[in-house]
């Protein structure tokens, strides 16, 4: 038997049904917010992960799904969204049109990491990307959003920790200290996180290594003390803004991001509903990466956040099946013409749910399936009270009640239902 590749699933109806409602939810809020939906493709040139998401980062050095097509160019399933609609952005050359964009997004994304609750090798993403404003209430806005979205869907145990890595270089001057204050403690590293100490520096604050972690805590400088002036009012204003508008947050200096494009603000919400894989989103400025990717010096913010992991947060159940509104029960063959057509016609007509049944079952295993579809009605169509005045059974389901209403009826008795 073939199988699904590991860390990928099927969502059967049952599963779909609670993620239209969500995106359904999305929509809503992110037009109120006057953010336009955007789709990318889901595989680009490699180039453009490697070049953002950044060469050294896990990502790029060993989770990506790249392969090289027929002519030898080399692409990769998307590992996140934000390159491609910056890409689009350059492509399009939006800035010419607008001073600002606002796009959100709902779609896959793929990961070769290890697979286990909450993470998955392709999982789905929505999200935000603000690109035009420099200005701290920008990221208020979008730092805001993420945490309205959660409590719309009615989540309550969220921490949102915020921080600043300041401009351009501050980084890469933070990493030399950061290597700087780690050099005592080689003993302590292993070999990888050694190397990824020398090459991503930043990336060793996310460490799992107990003992290491220990050793930062103590050992290791802020970013917040090597960031400027003016990164620090941005950052107090976007925080200023956050306190007026009652979003909660936490200042973690320790807080670094996994994305080599990253400058300024950057943030993450966490749910402890999740278990290890908490971060519920996570996002940032990035104010540089329009212009290193080609395009103009347009400054921009966004975050994404993983669909499965609001799903486990908000603990929803799967839906047995899908509703109906009415079930149309016949059992005989000379009817099922009539029985499809009036489907139809109230579908279009009245604009409910209905269902009929095509596998010729029986009354009896008919009502059961109506029942199990927690049909509100079942019209039933009875050979011999059709036959002699062209009427038809409605049952309503809920109390069991019966009558008979004329075909030419129908339609106005579900309208006025
Ligand atoms: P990220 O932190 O890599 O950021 O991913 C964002 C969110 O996607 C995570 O917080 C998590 O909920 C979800 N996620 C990531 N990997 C997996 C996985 N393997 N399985 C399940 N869920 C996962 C970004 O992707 C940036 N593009 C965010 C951003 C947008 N920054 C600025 N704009």
């Amino acid at each position: 038997m073939i199988k699904n590749i590991k860390g990928t699933k099927d969502l059967l109806p049952n599963a779909t049904y609670n993620i239209q409602d969500i995106e359904q939810h999305l929509n809503t809020f992110m037009n109120i917010h006057g953010y336009g939906e955007i789709r990318t493709p889901i595989f680009e040139s490699t180039e453009l992960f490697s070049r953002s998401v950044g060469e050294h980062t896990d990502i790029v050095n060993k989770e990506m799904y790249t392969w090289e097509d027929q002519n030898g160019h080399s692409l990769t399933l998307r590992p996140e969204m934000t390159a491609s609609v910056v890409r689009a952005y350059i492509q399009n050359k939006l800035w010419k049109q607008e001073p600002i964009s606002k796009f959100f997004y709902i779609g896959p994304s793929f990961r070769r990491e290890r697979p286990q609750k909450g993470r998955l090798r392709q999982f789905h993403q929505f999200g935000v990307e603000a690109l035009g404003s420099q200005y701290p209430e920008q990221d208020a806005e979008v730092i805001s959003m993420a945490y309205n979205i959660y409590n719309m869907f009615g989540l309550e145990d969220l921490s949102v920790k915020i921080n600043s890595l300041g401009g351009k270089d501050i980084k890469s001057k933070y990493g030399k200290a950061l290597q700087k204050s780690m050099v005592d403690f080689k003993d302590v590293f292993n070999e990888q996180e050694w190397v990824r100490l020398n090459n991503n520096p930043l990336r060793i604050l996310d460490t799992k290594n107990k003992n290491l972690k220990k050793i930062i805590n103590e050992n290791a400088p802020n970013i917040f003390d090597f960031i400027s002036i003016d990164d620090k009012k941005h950052f107090n204003k976007v925080t200023s803004i956050l306190n007026s508008m009652n979003i909660p947050y936490e200042h973690d200096v320790k807080l670094v991001r996994g994305l080599d494009y990253y400058s300024r603000t950057v943030f993450e919400l966490t749910s402890s509903e999740l278990g290890a894989q908490d971060a519920l989103c996570g996002g940032g400025r990035y104010d540089n990466l329009v212009a290193e990717l080609g395009g103009a010096n347009i400054p921009a913010i966004g975050f994404a956040a993983g669909m499965e992991r609001l799903i486990i947060a908000m603990k929803l159940s799967n839906n047995d099946t899908i509703n109906t509104d009415i079930y149309i029960i016949n059992t005989e063959e000379n009817y099922i013409e009539y029985t499809m057509t009036l489907a139809d016609k109230l579908r279009k007509e009245v604009g409910i749910a209905v269902h009929t049944d095509t596998l010729r079952r029986s009354i009896k295993s008919q009502m059961r399936h109506a029942n199990k579809m927690n049909a509100k009605y079942s019209i039933i169509i009875n050979k011999e009270i059709f036959k002699s005045s062209k009427k038809l059974l409605i049952k309503n389901m809920s109390d069991n009640t019966q009558e008979e209403i004329s075909e030419d009826e129908i339609v106005n008795f579900f309208q006025s239902e």
